[in-house]
């Protein structure tokens, strides 16, 4: 029986009818719609809708409705149900009778959605959450294994200075922490309970808004019944904030490409995440990081895709936000299908330690430095500057690094110049002289990196305790 067809004269067109269903998808709900469902049933019993017997018996049916989802997947085959909140009020009665017509009593498929969706985005937090503390911490395992290892590091795509190899992996670090951040405000904002809104004014029974919220582990009733039932503010940031975690994953995929180039070699793409050419027989690919890469870009997406579909909406629920639905669970699954990947790719990929440090050696990225040693001897950094750049011009001109320049042609260019020059800029002592909180000088990274790992304990204790 459809839920709605009293006031039909006419059957629906049939493709019309198939078209507008939103079963196939919003399946994915069963679970947040049968918790939700059995929370409805205890505030009906509280207000003398369902008897004990009768809650008993719906509490029961939701229960094998769980079981028989769970034991075999066909059972989510169903070419009539319009929604999943249709599809559990089909299954309810074909288990219980009629009785189970009475769950629907004093409540809207308008607030259960909006209900399902919130619990749907509020696990998502948690599962990636999770997800991301595991592959931050592989980062950071990767950082402490570089110990004192430097590498160039770049701006305009140009070697600039020298920084230590966790210093950079450290950089990805930061980046996760913002969206891990992001995923724990989404949560706080996403955590409240719509049910006792029915369709846009508030149930016309006198249901505890209270003990539904509890039940459900919400923090508290929403507010405001229209706003409940037509807001989905909590899908958009929750996507919007997917977005730049997909974004994030997306630059360090690019950078790790770039790396594994034969032009760059630092990183050896591993095997087990990479895939050959049909045609080329040397070849092998990074696809996990080029799709990294292109996955992010349809996550971005999903979340202009929910803008869009809600920035027209008047009050209060329009069917337009049933199309709210598939850019949300693409975004999630996208997500969290990437995230473990890209774990065991961090985990796997060999980093060429020795040709980072070599080619951070090399290509006057101890420059900077060089003028800072000037600077120290009085000179203002802009002359320093013009100093150096000369010093580079000769060395340039020689095929030789600064340190192969005699005292003698140093001196030519600026007196300040003295013996110490050679050990200043050597890269040791560049990297030592970078000795400001977030630098890379060695030991601020080392304790940069027990920072990051002292953060990251509650992140992945937390993220457990929830799961
Ligand atoms: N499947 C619908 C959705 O996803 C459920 C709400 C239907 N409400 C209605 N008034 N037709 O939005």
């Amino acid at each position: 029986m459809k839920m709605w067809s009293g006031r039909f004269r006419q059957p629906l067109d049939p493709a019309f009818e198939n078209w507008q269903r939103s079963f196939e998808f919003d399946c994915r709900l069963l679970e947040c719609e049968l918790d939700a469902s059995a929370a409805h049933a205890r505030a009906l019993k509280a207000a003398g809708v369902l008897s004990a017997e009768e809650l008993a018996s719906v509490l029961e049916g939701l229960e094998q409705i769980e079981e028989r989802a769970m034991a075999s997947p066909e059972f989510l085959d169903d070419q009539e149900a319009e929604d999943v909140h249709h599809f559990v009020e089909k299954q309810l009665v074909g288990l219980i009778g009629d009785t189970g017509y009475k769950l629907h009593s004093g409540r809207s498929r308008n607030e259960q959605i909006a209900t399902d969706l919130r619990l749907y985005v509020r696990a998502g937090c948690d599962e990636i959450s999770e997800a991301l503390a595991e592959l931050m911490l592989a980062i950071v395992d990767r950082a402490e294994q570089a110990g004192q290892v430097a590498m160039p590091a770049y701006t305009h795509m140009r070697r600039a200075e020298p920084v230590l190899v966790a210093h950079w992996l450290l950089a990805y670090i930061e980046m996760f922490f913002r969206d891990a951040d992001r995923l724990r405000d989404c949560r706080k904002r996403a955590n409240v309970c719509p049910l006792g809104s029915g369709a846009l004014t508030g149930s016309t029974l006198p249901l505890d808004r209270e003990l539904m919220a509890n039940e459900l582990g919400f923090s508290a009733p929403t507010a405001n019944s229209i706003d409940a039932t037509s807001d989905r503010d909590f899908v958009i940031e929750f996507v919007n904030t997917l977005s730049l975690l997909a974004l994030h994953l997306s630059r360090w995929a690019e950078e790790m490409l770039l790396f594994s180039t034969q032009e760059y070699g630092f990183v050896h793409l591993p095997e087990a995440y990479s895939t050959g050419s049909s045609a080329m027989p040397q070849k092998m690919n990074g696809d996990l990081l080029e799709l990294t890469r292109g996955k992010a870009g349809r996550v971005i997406g999903n979340a202009t895709a929910l803008l869009i579909t809600t920035k027209g909406l008047p009050l209060a629920y329009n069917k337009d936000l049933q199309e709210t639905q598939e850019p949300l669970f693409h975004a999630a699954e996208t997500v969290l299908s990437l995230l473990p990947l890209v774990t065991g790719w961090m985990r796997s990929a060999e980093f060429d330690l020795e040709g980072m440090q070599k080619a951070a050696e090399t290509g006057y990225m101890n420059a900077f430095a060089a003028a800072t040693y000037l600077v120290r001897q009085g000179v203002p950094f802009r002359i320093a500057h013009e100093q150096v750049g000369k010093a580079v011009r000769l060395a340039l001109d020689k095929s030789c690094e600064l340190h192969g320049l005699s005292l003698e042609e140093l001196k030519n260019i600026d007196s300040h110049f003295n013996d110490d020059f050679y050990s200043f800029v050597k890269l040791d002592n560049v990297l030592a002289i970078h000795d400001v909180p977030g630098g890379t000088a060695p030991a601020r990274v080392r304790e940069a990196v027990a920072a990051a790992r002292k953060r990251l304990t509650p992140a992945c204790e937390e993220a457990h305790a929830h799961a």
